[in-house]
Formats: C-alpha cells, structure tokens, sequence
C-alpha cells in the first residue's frame, strides 16, 4: 500500500495543504519547526487514529482553530481514503472512503503504518510504559480484537480498583466476576503480545547482527506481569523453535492457549495471598497493565549496559522487525516513516537502512537534503518536499 495524496485542514501549523507524494521515497526536509514531524504525525494519524508523539488530540488543532482534517489518498490498498477529522467538542470522526465508522478500532489495518522518530529509542531507554506503547501501537494494526481487548481490560481494572480503593469487602461474587473478566480480557492480551514478541524477537536478532555487521546478538523476550505466566515462560526460554514462523496457529489452539493463560492468571488473581496485598495497597498488583519486555545485548540488560550507539542500533532493529513482521503476517506492504533518523548515522549505516527498506513506500525527515546522499543512490527516484515552501 502507498500513500498518493496527503490533505491537512488546521492541522499544527499547515492551515491547508494539499501534497502529492511519492510511491517510493519521500524525502521532506527544510529548516527545523518548519512542520516536517506534523506531516508524519498526520500520516500516521491515519494509520491509528491518535499521534505518534502521544499528544492529546485537541494539540493537534492548528492554534486558535476549532478542528483539524486530515485526509490520506491511498493506492494499492483495499480502501482508496482515510480521513480524521477532531473538534473541540472532543468528537473524532473516521471515515473510510468516505463511509463513516463507528468504532476506532474499525480503522486499524486499513493503512499499516511504522514510525521510527527520535522518541522511538525511548523503548529502550525508558520505562515499562514506553515498551508497552511500542506493543500496542502495532499490535492494535494486526488485530482489532486486541484493542478491544485493552479497552475492556482497562474498563474492569477500573471498576476493581474502585473498590480497592475503597477498601470495601466486597460481594465476593461481583469481585469474582471481575477478576473473571480481568483474566479473560487479560489472557487474550497477553497471548497476542506473547506471540507478537516471539516474533520480534526472532526478527529484530537477524536485523541487529546485519547492522551491527554480525558482532553482537540482540533478544527481546515478553515479561508478563502475570506471576505463573512469567515463571512457564522463564521455565522454557533457550527452547528451540521454528525460525520465521509467522503463521498463526489454527483457530482452535488459540483459544485453548487462551484459556490456558486465563486459568493461570485467575489463579495468580484470586490466591488468597494478593487479594490482601491488593487491599493493602489499595489497587490492583498484578497484570498486563504492567507488562514489560527484556531488550538484551549478548546477555546484557540494553538498557542497562548499552551504549548510545548500541540502543539506537537496537531501537531501529526493532522499528524493521516490526515492518517485516507486518507485510509477513498480513502480505501487505506497510507505509515507514523515519523521523529524523539517518542524520546520526554514517553513510555506511544510511545505506544498510535503505537497503532494508527499499521495497517499502519511505517517509525520510531530515533538516538538510544534502544529509540524505545516500537515499535514491541506487537509482530509486526521490520526492524532495521542501517544508519551507508549504507555508
Ligand atoms: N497546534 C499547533 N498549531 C500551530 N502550530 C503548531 C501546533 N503545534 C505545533 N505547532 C508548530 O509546529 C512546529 C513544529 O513542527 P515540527 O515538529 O513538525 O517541526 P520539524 O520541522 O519536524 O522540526 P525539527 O527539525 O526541529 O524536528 C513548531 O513551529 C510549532 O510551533
Ligand atoms: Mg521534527
């Protein structure tokens, strides 16, 4: 799939903007807090429906202006147009060809997008949280299901946490039921993003040693904040399985795996040991809301032991991984955009990185054009988009 047509409406800074854009590379440059990161920001809008840069949606609205519209022209691709449209009144419409959708979650997949930015090596460097956005934010494009899973999950947390917060003694069959739905809604979760990360990590090893020339081993292994489920997994880590293996399992083993997890986690849920820590504490201990994942180098915590070099190096790996895991699982060809990404690295690195991406429909920002040299040196013909002159 290729984006052909991007038009802003009070979007940031653009008033109203109408762009024709490349099928292959798009290079958008020009001097910095000229509105190159908003015109993927917007992109990307249209693959998700919320930014990349996690700002609220009333952010987006050019300053002083009521709403924002942003319509992506798509070719190749099973609709032809997205568009987001915000108002202050807090409503945000989708619509896809022109057919307006219920739901957010009807939007995922329809444009698959991957965003590397600046922000992105913070899923190396910082918290659980910023780990946990990575899963969801691609995840949620592979399946509608696990968003709709995350919104029920958060929706009975809240209502448990209520109660913890009360410390109340609750009817131990309302408190019974949640957990039940905790778990459920939990289990399915935690299975997608169990199975999402074996895939990354598989993946993102093989692209880590081609960028790192074959001199250092990445893994990135799921860490469920679901005790037992931790502890089965720990248990069979180093398990050999089937490189590359993307294909989902058959329909039946998935729910029974499903099932399975949820056992586990209303076990883990309901001991009689954390429900009194739960009251203790006054919220809820443990669960997917506070998944994490391992990123190592070489038996190394990244975090902890990596270098600057060695976590970017990381955090791109992942960024393809997820590219690759996309067009494999769903044989189409996700939009990248890479926010600012080639100026740091050298022109050997520039060349690798386009080399990986070079079949796929490219967004480059850069605050020089001269900086991207190794971009179309192939041959591939270059769109340059100079922001300065979009004003
Ligand atoms: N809601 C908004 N309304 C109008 N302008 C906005 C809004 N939000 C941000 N801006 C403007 O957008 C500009 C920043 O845009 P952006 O982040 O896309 O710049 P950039 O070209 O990517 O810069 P850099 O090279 O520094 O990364 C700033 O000048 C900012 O004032
Ligand atoms: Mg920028």
């Amino acid at each position: 799939m290729v984006i052909t047509e991007l038009e802003l409406h009070n979007f940031r800074n653009y008033k109203s903007l109408n762009l024709e854009l490349s099928k292959s590379i798009n290079v958008i440059y020009g001097k910095n807090g000229y509105g190159k990161t908003n015109l993927l920001e917007a992109m990307f809008l249209c693959c998700i429906g919320k930014s990349f840069r996690a700002a609220k949606d009333p952010e987006m609205i050019g300053y002083g202006g009521e709403s924002f519209s942003v319509k992506t022209g798509i070719a190749e691709n099973s609709c032809s147009s997205i568009r987001v449209t915000y108002n202050r009144a807090k409503s945000k419409f989708v619509e896809i060809d022109g057919v307006y959708v219920e739901k957010l979650r009807y939007l995922f997949g329809n444009l698959l997008g991957i965003v590397f930015s600046p922000e992105s090596i913070r899923t190396v460097t910082d918290g659980p949280d910023f780990r946990r956005r990575f899963l969801n934010i691609y995840i949620c494009q592979l399946s509608r299901d696990y968003y709709y899973s995350l919104m029920m999950y958060n929706k009975f947390c809240e209502e448990k946490n209520k109660i913890l917060i009360e410390r109340s003694r609750p009817d131990p069959i309302e408190f019974e039921v949640l957990n039940e739905n905790i778990a459920s809604y939990g289990a399915k979760i935690a299975y997608d993003r169990m199975r999402f990360v074996d895939e990354v990590n598989k993946t993102a090893a093989r692209i880590y040693r081609y960028i790192t020339d074959d001199t250092e081993d990445l893994t990135v292994g799921y860490v469920p904040n679901i005790p037992s489920l931790l502890d089965e997994i720990r248990k069979t880590s180093g398990e050999t399985e089937d490189a590359g293996n993307a294909v989902q399992p058959p329909e039946d083993e998935k729910r029974a795996e499903i099932e399975r997890i949820k056992g586990v986690f209303f076990a883990d849920l309901t001991s009689e040991r954390l429900v009194k820590r739960e009251f203790e504490y006054g919220r809820s201990v443990i669960g997917t809301q506070k998944d994490d994942l391992d990123i190592s180098f070489n038996g190394m915590n990244l975090r902890s032991f990596g270098s600057q070099g060695q976590k970017r190096s990381a955090a791109i790996a992942l960024t393809l991984a997820v590219l690759e895991i996309m067009k494999k699982s769903t044989g189409r060809t996700p939009v990248l955009f890479l926010d600012d990404v080639l100026s740091e690295l050298d022109d050997r690195r520039q060349r690798n990185i386009a080399e990986l991406t070079k079949e796929y429909q490219t967004f480059y920002t850069c605050a020089k054009s001269d900086i991207m040299r190794n971009i179309g040196a192939d041959g591939t013909p270059v769109n340059y988009i100079n922001v300065e002159k979009l004003r």
